[in-house]
């Protein structure tokens, strides 16, 4: 089912993306070479737990498996699903992305960006930025009238067109009182549901886009998802409500 959120309730999932955009951006502002991926975690939840609210990933479930940590860091090959670690340090050239979800009231917030290490080759800036792009692309599409397949649409077309390729393996969601909800929303074209937009629709929209293979494997401690050609991904995320006037992003710092 897919729940329709009043104006109220749109402020309250707004005020659990805000904090989300609040502690990426800090964290952002950590990232530098000899930063250890577990530091950013202990801040993240810090961060969170002051402004009164829980982190959305720790203890998260899925199929069994409970996530440990209040945040994904993904390291170059990594796609998403990266593991906070006080042994994993950022070195100069990587690209890392910061995945992260905050519950306030009941009501959560997800978003991701993919950011560089200080100096980054010009390939690993370029597949930032298209990925970054095709995530806006999506959202563009947020439109009452269009169907979830016309964002899926938007952002492959535009990876693609730059000769990378799309994780099938991991979707976009909806999101509100729980962290995923219905409709799930693909970075591709494929089979299944595609709903009409409607207004009061709150979605997660997350592209990972790939240098190479969109194909990934997931590593032996469970979480971590690697490209199987162990080139480059990288991942952005918005929470994103569809209103009478367009998308409105709700974890858009302020
Ligand atoms: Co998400």
């Amino acid at each position: 089912m897919i729940v329709l959120r009043s104006r109220q309730e749109i402020d309250l999932i707004r005020a659990a993306c805000q904090i989300v955009a609040e502690v990426l951006q800090r964290l952002g502002a950590m990232v530098a070479p000899g930063v250890s991926t577990a530091e950013l975690d202990e801040r993240a939840e810090k961060w969170t737990r002051e402004r009164g609210a829980v982190p959305a990933f720790k203890g998260y479930n899925v199929g069994g498996r409970v996530y440990p940590s209040s945040l994904c860091v993904s390291i170059n090959e990594e796609v998403v699903h990266g593991m906070p670690s006080a042994k994993r340090i950022l070195k100069e050239g990587d690209i890392v992305g910061l995945d992260f979800g905050a519950v306030h009231k009941g009501y959560y917030g997800d978003s991701a960006v993919t950011l560089a290490v200080g100096g980054v080759s010009e390939n690993a800036a370029r597949l930032m930025q298209v990925t970054r792009e095709s995530l806006y692309c999506g959202i563009e599409n947020m439109r009452l009238g269009n169907r979830i397949r016309d964002i899926s649409a938007a952002i492959q077309n535009h990876a693609e067109s730059h000769g990378y390729g799309v994780v099938r393996d991991f979707v976009g969601h909806g999101i509100g009182q729980r962290l995923h909800e219905e409709p799930q929303v693909p970075n591709y074209v494929g089979a299944g549901q595609n709903p009409r937009l409607k207004e009061g629709m709150v979605l997660a929209i997350e592209p990972m886009v790939c240098e190479g293979t969109y194909e990934v494997e997931v590593l032996q401690d469970g979480w971590t998802a690697v490209t199987r050609d162990r080139r480059l991904a990288a991942h952005f995320e918005h929470s994103v409500a569809v209103t009478a006037n367009g998308p409105e992003i709700l974890t858009l710092p302020s």
